[in-house]
């Protein structure tokens, strides 16, 4: 039987065992890679070799070497080329060979280059074609903290989804809506505005007042939280798809000043506490009822985006 592999690639991909969105995803801090020296690392689709030259300018290929399949993330940085360890072959930053011992020209074998960029502290690379842009969700010079990355046995799109599921807020974060959530879709972005008060008085008398917040999804692994009250902060979750489920990494983006920043935090672990012990323990229905509006129209934008590594 023949397989209609363009029909296979065309159906749905939310939350889909195996299956990734195409984005940007964090695969290193910046700090780790010094100029003239090379870091391997696991990303989806497996491993690249990430190196920066004299300049400081970072580069990134798939780290198979197209010789004898050595890793290039254990090669060493030589005039600004990646050497491989094994037999010595050059590659420049688009992948090409630039030459090899013993070899008058250079072999004509290449690696894929891997488009890269360094935000916020960290090394981003897509996973796959068109990744939706990062978006920029710091207003100004405020403090940004990365807290470690966690990994999480629930399926990418599910954790980046959680924060439009608007239902679960009031019974699982014990945040109860003070107003209809308000849903905009703008493929490839879903956001959902959500205002509530912490139904414990403790809670609501650290918070000092009711939560406003606007979650907002780029993609099926990226999301934001534009908080409004009740202090200003921002924060950026990214979901990477690893064997396990997803590693994830959170930027936040506070306001200066102690007492600000520390109603910030506990805002957002109101926000976010208990969510890995529930969602490692989804198996996820695509069940979706009228109330879970916003959670479908995030589905299907995530099934329309092209397919990225996994
Ligand atoms: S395997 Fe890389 S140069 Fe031979
Ligand atoms: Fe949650």
């Amino acid at each position: 039987m023949q397989v209609d592999a363009p029909a296979v690639a065309r159906g749905r991909a939310f939350a889909q065992p195996g299956v990734a969105t195409s984005a940007w995803l964090p695969v290193a801090r910046s700090r780790a890679i010094r100029s003239g020296r090379v870091l391997g690392v696991d990303a989806p689709g497996g491993p690249v070799a990430l190196w920066r030259d004299a300049r400081g300018t970072l580069h990134a290929v798939d780290a198979r070497c197209p010789h004898l399949g050595a890793d290039l993330g254990q090669g060493s940085v030589e005039a600004d080329a990646l050497v491989c360890p094994f037999h010595g072959w050059a590659f420049g930053g688009d992948g090409t060979c630039l030459g090899a011992p013993g070899w008058n020209e250079a072999p004509t074998r290449r690696t894929r280059s891997v488009p890269v960029q360094e935000r916020w502290g960290l090394v981003w690379i897509a996973t796959g074609p068109d990744p939706v842009d990062l978006p920029d969700p710091s207003p100004g010079d405020w403090r940004i903290v990365r807290p470690p990355s966690q990994t999480i046995a629930a399926h990418p799109h599910l954790v980046i989804g959680n924060g439009l599921d608007a239902a679960h807020f009031d019974t699982l974060h014990g945040l109860e809506p003070t107003a209809e959530p308000v849903l905009s879709v703008d493929p490839p972005r879903v956001t959902l505005e959500m205002r509530g008060r912490a139904k414990s008085r403790a809670l609501r008398r650290l918070l000092g007042g009711d939560v406003w917040l606007r979650f907002t999804t780029h993609g099926g692994h990226i999301a934001t939280a534009d908080v409004e009250a009740p202090v200003r902060f921002r924060a950026l979750f990214t979901a990477t798809p690893v064997p396990e489920g997803s590693r994830t990494q959170v930027v936040l983006f506070l306001p200066r000043g102690p007492v600000r920043t520390l109603r910030a935090a506990v805002g957002l672990y109101a926000l976010l506490h208990d969510d890995a012990r529930i969602l490692e323990r989804v198996r996820f229905r695509r069940a979706f009822t009228p109330a879970d509006g916003p959670l479908q129209a995030f589905a299907e934008v995530v099934d329309g985006l092209p397919r990225g590594r996994s």
